[in-house]
C-alpha cells in the first residue's frame, strides 16, 4: 500500500526523503509529496504521478533537518494533486497508510464544526481531528486523544511548525519501523526506505508512539505509558529489505493475505450481519431489482467469479453466468433489462474485461467491478464499484488479489441475499462472524508451508498434474492448476472431479500426481469414490481438505489437513496451500517466480 518516510537529523532531509521515497517505488504508487518546516511555516510539495515529477517542484538549495514523505497507493478518492499526502490541519501535516473505517462519521462532524475538506481522502479526517484537539491540548496529547477515536488501520508520521524538532509517529495495524543512528532517526513503512544509512531498527508495537528527536526517540503507549524497546540490527540486503525477508514477492503476496483480506472485510460489514452501502454506491434498492447478473474476466480473475457464481446462486437465487472477457465480448449476448454486468480485474486495465464492460454498457444495463486499482479504466468507467484492498500486487502470478476478489464476491452475495430477503438476519450475522474470522484461518494454514515443501520434494520433477474438485471447490482446481502452470511451467490441468471419468481418467498411471480440493458435506462422498478411482490405477493422490474423515486419510497419499470455515470461504482458504505448491515448485526447478515467461501483469492488449 502507501509507503512511508519520515527524517530528522543534520543532514538535509529533503534529499534523504526524496531517496527513500524513490527506494519505496517497487511497492507501487500514484503520487508522491512532502512536508518540512521552513521559517516557522509549514511547506508541502506533492503532486500525481512519479517521485520525479515531485523532485521537479523543489525549489533548488530547499533546505530542512526534519521532513516527512509519502508515496500514495489510492484507497480512498482516486490518484490526484489534492488527494497526495501529505495533509494539513492548522499547524500540522500528516501522512498515513492504512484505512480508517469510521471516516465517514467523523468527516462529517468535523464538517458539522466548519472544517474544509480539500480532498476525498479518509487521511484529511485523522490531521483534522488531531487540529481540532491541539487548540486545546499539547501536539502529544492531541495525537493520542484523536487516535482513540479512530477505527481501522493506520500508519501515521507527522510534523507541527510549532514543535519543528520532533516528529511523531503511531501504528495500529500497519506496519512503522524507526531506524536509530547517531544525532538522527528515520521512520519508515519499510525497512529500505532508510536502509543505505542505518541499520539499527526498531519495530513498532499496535497502539504505541513515538516521539522522534535528533537527541533519540521515545515511545508510549496511546495511554501515554512509556514502554521500553529492543533495537534490533538488519543484516537484509536491499533486495531482501524490499520483499520483507522474503526471497520472492510471490511469497511475501501470499503471507500478505491475512493483511489483505482484512483490509478487504474492513468497514463493508457489522458485526451484527449489516452490509456497509456506502463506499460502493449500488444500495438495498438497486438490489432488489437484478433478474441475472453476467460475471466477466479474464484468468485467475475468471476463478473468482466461477468461485462467485456458486455463492450468488445459493445465497441469493438469482440466475447467475461466468464468461471469460475474450469470449463475451464476441458474444450476441441478450441481456434483460434488470441484468448486472460485473466485471473482475486486479488491475482494472486489462484490455479484454474493458472490453467486455464497454459491450455492457452499450446494451444499457447496469455496471459495477471487483476491481484492486483505485482510478483505474474499468473502475472509472463502472456505475458501481466495489474496490478490493489487496494493496499493490507485484508478482505476477496474482495471490492475494484473487482471494480479495473472492471475498467482495461473498459481501456482494450477502448484500443481494438480504436485501432480497433470501437470507434472516440471524444467519447473515453468523455469515459475518465467519468472514470475520477468515484472516486468521489463512494465517493458520500459513503453518502448513513446511509440510507443503516436504511434499513438493517428492512430486516437483512431475511433467504433469490433474488438480480436481467439486461444487465450489471446482474453480478452486482451475486456480491451483493455473498457478503451477504459469510459475513452473509444467502442464496442469484443472478439471471437475465429475468429469474425470469422461476423459482425464485416460492420463493416470502409476504415480500420477492428482490434487484433490474437498470440503466436509454432500460431495464429499463422491470425491471419495473419484480418489479411489485414481488409487485403483495406482495415481498418487495429494489431498486438501477441512475433514480428516478416516478413509480420505487412508486413500490419500498426503493430505494436507486444514481448519476450514464455512463452504462459501473455505475456497479462499484451500487456495493457500495450492499457491505454496506451486511456488515450492518453480523455486525447485530453479524458474523466475515473480516474473514468469511470456506473461505481462497486467494484459493491455488483445
Ligand atoms: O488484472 P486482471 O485481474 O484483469 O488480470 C487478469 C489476468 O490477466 C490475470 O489474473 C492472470 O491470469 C494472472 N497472471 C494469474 O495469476
Amino acid at each position: 500500500m502507501c509507503g512511508i518516510i519520515g527524517y530528522i537529523g543534520n543532514k538535509n532531509a529533503i534529499n534523504i526523503i526524496l531517496e527513500g521515497l524513490k527506494k519505496l517505488e517497487y511497492r507501487g504508487y500514484d503520487s508522491a509529496g512532502l512536508a518540512f518546516v521552513n521559517d516557522s511555516q509549514i511547506e508541502i510539495v506533492k503532486c500525481k504521478g512519479k517521485i520525479s515529477n515531485l523532485e521537479s517542484l523543489i525549489k533548488p538549495a530547499t533546505f530542512s533537518t526534519s521532513a516527512i514523505g509519502h508515496t500514495r497507493w489510492a484507497t480512498h478518492g482516486k490518484p490526484s494533486n489534492e488527494n497526495a499526502h501529505p495533509h494539513t490541519s492548522r499547524s500540522i501535516a500528516l501522512v498515513h497508510n492504512g484505512i480508517i473505517e469510521n471516516y465517514i462519521e467523523l468527516k462529517k462532524e468535523l464538517e458539522a464544526e466548519g472544517y474544509k475538506f480539500n480532498s476525498e481522502t479518509d487521511t484529511e479526517v485523522i490531521a483534522h481531528l488531531i487540529g481540532k484537539y491541539r487548540k486545546e491540548l499539547s501536539l502529544v496529547d492531541a495525537v493520542r486523544k484523536a487516535c482513540l477515536r479512530l477505527r481501522g488501520s493506520y500508519a501515521i508520521v507527522l510534523i507541527d511548525r510549532n514543535e519543528p524538532d520532533m516528529l511523531i509517529g503511531v501504528r495500529m495495524e500497519s506496519p512503522l519501523v524507526i531506524g536509530v543512528s547517531d544525532e538522527e532517526r528515520f521512520i519508515a513503512s519499510d525497512i529500505p526506505a532508510f536502509l543505505n544509512y542505518c541499520r539499527n531498527v526498531v519495530f513498532l508495537e499496535d497502539g504505541e508512539m513515538v516521539l522522534l528527536s535528533k537527541e533519540g526517540f521515545k515511545i508510549y503507549n496511546l495511554n501515554g505509558e512509556e514502554k521500553e524497546k529492543k533495537v534490533h540490527t538488519i543484516a537484509w540486503t536491499p533486495s531482501m529489505a524490499e520483499k520483507d525477508g522474503f526471497k520472492h514477492y510471490m511469497l511475501k503476496e501470499i503471507y500478505e493475505q491475512p493483511r489483505a483480506i482484512a483490509d478487504t472485510i474492513r468497514g463493508r460489514v457489522l458485526s451484527d450481519g449489516e452490509v456497509v452501502y456506502e463506499e460502493w454506491g449500488l444500495m438495498p434498492q438497486d438490489m432488489k431489482e437484478f433478474e441475472r447478473l453476467y460475471l466477466v474476466a479474464c484468468g485467475t480473475s475468471y476463478h473468482a467469479c466461477l468461485i462467485g457464481k456458486y455463492m450468488i446462486e445459493e445465497m441469493c437465487e438469482i440466475p447467475v453466468e461466468v464468461d471469460i472477457a475474450s469470449e463475451f465480448r464476441y458474444r450476441k449476448v441478450p441481456f434483460g433489462k434488470n441484468s448486472l454486468f460485473v466485471a473482475v480485474t486486479q488491475s482494472g486495465e486489462t484490455a479484454d474485461t474493458l472490453a467486455a464492460l464497454r459491450y455492457a454498457k452499450k446494451s444499457g444495463i447496469k455496471t459495477l467491478s471487483i476491481c484492486n486499482v483505485i482510478g483505474s479504466t474499468v473502475s472509472r468507467e463502472s456505475d458501481y464499484i466495489f474496490y478490493t484492498r489487496s494493496g499493490p500486487e507485484i508478482g505476477v502470478a496474482s495471490t492475494k488479489a484473487f482471494t480479495s476478489q473472492v471475498v467482495a464476491f461473498y459481501i456482494l452475495s450477502l448484500a443481494l441475499a438480504l436485501s432480497r430477503g433470501k437470507i434472516s438476519k440471524e444467519m447473515a450475522q453468523d455469515l459475518v462472524i465467519d468472514l470475520m474470522a477468515l484472516p486468521r484461518k489463512i494465517e493458520d494454514t500459513l503453518k502448513l508451508d513446511a509440510d507443503i515443501q516436504t511434499i513438493v520434494k517428492e512430486v516437483y520433477r512431475k511433467p504433469n498434474f490433474l488438480y480436481l474438485g467439486r461444487g465450489i471447490n471446482y474453480p478452486v482446481a482451475l486456480e491451483g492448476a493455473l498457478k503451477l502452470k504459469e510459475i513452473s511451467y509444467i502442464h496442469a490441468e484443472g478439471y471437475a472431479a465429475g468429469e474425470m471419468k469422461h476423459g482425464p481418467i485416460a492420463l493416470i498411471e502409476e504415480n500420477f500426481p492428482v490434487v484433490f480440493i474437498t470440503s466436509h458435506g454432500s460431495l464429499l462422498e463422491k470425491t471419495i469414490s473419484n480418489i479411489q478411482e485414481i488409487k485403483a490405477r495406482d495415481g498418487f493422490v495429494i489431498t486438501i481438505t477441512d475433514t480428516n474423515k478416516g478413509l480420505l486419510n487412508r486413500l490419500s497419499d498426503k493430505l494436507l489437513y486444514i481448519e476450514g470455515s464455512n463452504p462459501y470461504l473455505n475456497p479462499v482458504i484451500f487456495t493457500v496451500p495450492l499457491q505454496l505448491f506451486a511456488y515450492y515448485i518453480a523455486v525447485l526447478r530453479g524458474c523466475d517466480v515473480d516474473q514468469p515467461r511470456n506473461l505481462a501483469k497486467s494484459v493491455t492488449v488483445e
